[in-house]
């Protein structure tokens, strides 16, 4: 059985978020955040720069051609460059050529972008879920990496076998196997990250978000809508799974969704994903 603090310790070698990515998500998270103050960010980052013009420029954006970091930054929204900021360091902790129970990093790292599209088109049906979804959903399985680098590869392949065996769902076996789940070694990545509460308890609670013991409806609703956007990434991903878990059913009655609004994102998704998946590549 694994326990918090070693989980903790491992945290702690996880790449810290860079300079330009912390100075964004500081700007972004002040309600007075001027579009300037962001443009200038980056202005010093062309790498990142470049990816928000491949954004702003995507499918999903419409057709007017953006040439300014300015107009992509008030195109693509505050959620969408917090994603963005995130995106690289993200990629990182998925941890090159390391397998993460059973996937290789470029699904996971597909797994985690889909899922950020999916809370985006959540938001635009469902008003009331907060722009963080869509970044907390880009990083909502951090902790997979985390536990796979630090449990030794015996107790992977007892998880894997565990998994190929009961076909119950990773969380179940984890709690049982180790003691500990994917969602809570995230919850301590994004704190040790230093990232706002509606970031860490989306990430701790995407498989639970009834069980978030915050009072606040904003940041409630962002776990139930990450909870939603993993089922609709992992439909994406096995269409002949279809609709969304069962998992997500609770989310979806709290998000005021029925099936036929979620039959209609899950089209939407499947038309975005690739022009959304580019600016998120670190090719
Ligand atoms: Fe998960
Ligand atoms: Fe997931």
């Amino acid at each position: 059985m694994l326990d918090l603090d070693t989980v903790a310790r491992a945290a702690q070698k996880v790449t810290p978020l860079p300079r330009t990515a912390s100075r964004l998500l500081t700007i972004l998270f002040d309600p007075s955040w001027r579009v300037e103050d962001v443009t200038g960010v980056f202005e010093s980052d062309p790498a990142l720069a470049t990816r928000l013009l491949i954004l702003a420029n995507s499918a999903r954006y419409g057709a007017r051609e953006i040439a300014t970091v300015k107009d992509a930054v008030i195109r693509v929204g505050r959620g969408s460059v917090m994603s963005l900021a995130l995106s690289s360091v993200a990629r990182a902790a998925y941890g090159p050529g390391v397998r993460v129970f059973g996937e290789d990093q470029e699904s996971c790292w597909r797994h985690a972008v889909v899922a950020s599209a999916a809370a985006d088109l959540l938001r635009a049906q469902c008003q009331d879920v907060p722009q963080e979804a869509a970044t907390a959903a880009l990083i909502h399985d951090i902790g997979r990496s985390i536990l796979a680098d630090s449990i030794p590869p015996e107790w992977i392949r007892t998880i894997e076998v565990a998994k190929q065996s009961s076909g119950a769902p990773w969380v179940e076996i984890e709690s049982e196997v180790l003691g500990v789940t994917h969602a809570e070694v995230g919850g301590i990545i994004a704190q040790h990250w230093g990232l706002p509460e509606i970031l860490v308890q989306s990430v701790l609670y995407h498989h639970a978000p009834s069980q978030t013991t915050t009072s606040d409806a904003s940041i409630q609703r962002a776990c139930h809508a990450v909870c939603l956007a993993n089922s609709l990434a992992h439909a994406h991903a096995t269409p002949v799974l279809g609709a969304p878990g069962p998992e997500a059913s609770d989310s979806m009655e709290v998000l005021g969704l029925d099936g036929d609004a979620v039959e209609s994102i899950q089209k939407e998704l499947a038309i975005a994903v690739d022009s959304f998946a580019a600016a998120f590549s670190d090719q």
